[in-house]
């Protein structure tokens, strides 16, 4: 993969919990400190679902300064941009919603699952994957880091990169994606999959009072601290399981299953388990948000260096 360029897109619709980081960032991350690799936030598809401009301001920056403080900072070279500062991406998007065939979009299996009430769908959802494509063929990506459930909207990125070669000349690379390895599902506080839509997240640089209040709110049964529990069935284990190293994790098992640990305990050794291990990271997290002139000029840098690699593409959509 020497000298493929790698790209990915997250959407601003809040803050980036500890599921996206593990699944998205961290891993985004690694590949970043060897190959050449853009991230963006993508800004212009929130806006298919969020309207307030202050909260999609505000989510931005945060988001900016958990990427930096995962890691992105240490990064010579970071490309990590705002889409909708890029000139050109919804110049050609136009031209390619001129290439895509109605049906193609129709049939995308994220539109069908939004769909089912359609005086609700907007256009921006529709033509969702058409933009999508033209932030990655803007740019000449190589690899789109994604996760499974996008695999398709690669699929669509590639068949329209196809046909705009075949119309136009080979102008666009055609792209594959970069499935990022399925960590399995991630737990949220109520047992159900981690989603900023369930208000079950866990966001790791949220206050310490923050933090204890979520964790200390977690449902469980009513079992006393000496009965046998089942570490499957108890939210609070499994939260635990995705943060803790293995053999902190087999110990705690042990104890849930022996009538060693009370619910209570066990929130409590959760709770600390996060301070502890991400304390170097929400210390840089705190240092970041703060201050707001530094993560726009960090924003502007990597706009300028993504905006010189739309070059080629955007001369070529210029009719003369
Ligand atoms: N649709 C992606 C998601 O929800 C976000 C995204 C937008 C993206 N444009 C992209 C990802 C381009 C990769 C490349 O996860």
């Amino acid at each position: 993969m020497q000298g493929k360029r790698f790209i990915s897109g997250v959407q601003c619709t809040g803050k980036l919990h500890i599921g996206n980081i593990l699944s998205v960032v961290f891993p985004t991350i690694e590949i970043a400190k060897h190959n050449d690799t853009l991230v963006f936030l993508a800004d212009l598809h929130t806006l298919t679902t969020i309207k307030d401009k202050k909260q999609l301001h505000d989510n931005i920056l945060h988001n900016t300064a958990v990427w930096l403080a995962c890691g992105m900072i240490d990064i010579d070279n970071i490309i990590l941009y705002r889409q909708s500062r890029i000139k050109g991406i919804c110049e050609l998007m136009w031209w390619l919603n001129c290439l895509t065939p109605y049906p193609m979009l129709a049939n995308a299996h994220a539109f069908k699952d939004k769909s089912k009430n359609l005086s609700d769908v907007n256009i921006g959802l529709f033509d969702y994957p058409i933009l999508m494509a033209a932030d990655i063929l803007i740019m000449k990506a190589d690899y789109v880091i994604v996760g499974q459930d996008q695999k398709q909207h690669i699929e669509i990125t590639r068949d329209i990169a196809k046909k705009f070669n075949s119309t136009y000349g080979d102008i666009l690379t055609i792209p594959k994606e970069y499935i990022h390895e399925n960590i399995g599902l991630i737990h949220g506080t109520d047992g159900r999959k981690m989603s900023k839509s369930y208000n079950n997240t866990i966001d790791i640089f949220a206050t310490e009072e923050e933090l204890h209040n979520k964790i200390f709110s977690m449902k469980t049964d009513s079992k006393s601290f000496s009965e046998q529990k089942d570490p499957k069935e108890c939210n609070v284990f499994r939260v635990y399981s995705i943060i803790a190293e293995k053999c902190d994790v087999l110990a705690m098992e042990e104890k849930y299953i022996n009538g060693k640990i009370g619910y209570k305990e066990a929130k409590e050794v959760l709770l600390d388990t996060i301070l502890t291990k991400y304390k170097p990271l929400r210390e840089r997290f705190n240092n970041l948000i703060v201050d707001k002139k530094y993560l726009n000029a960090i924003l502007e840098r990597g706009e300028k260096n993504a905006q010189k690699i739309t070059e080629e593409v955007k001369n070529f959509i210029v009719v003369e």
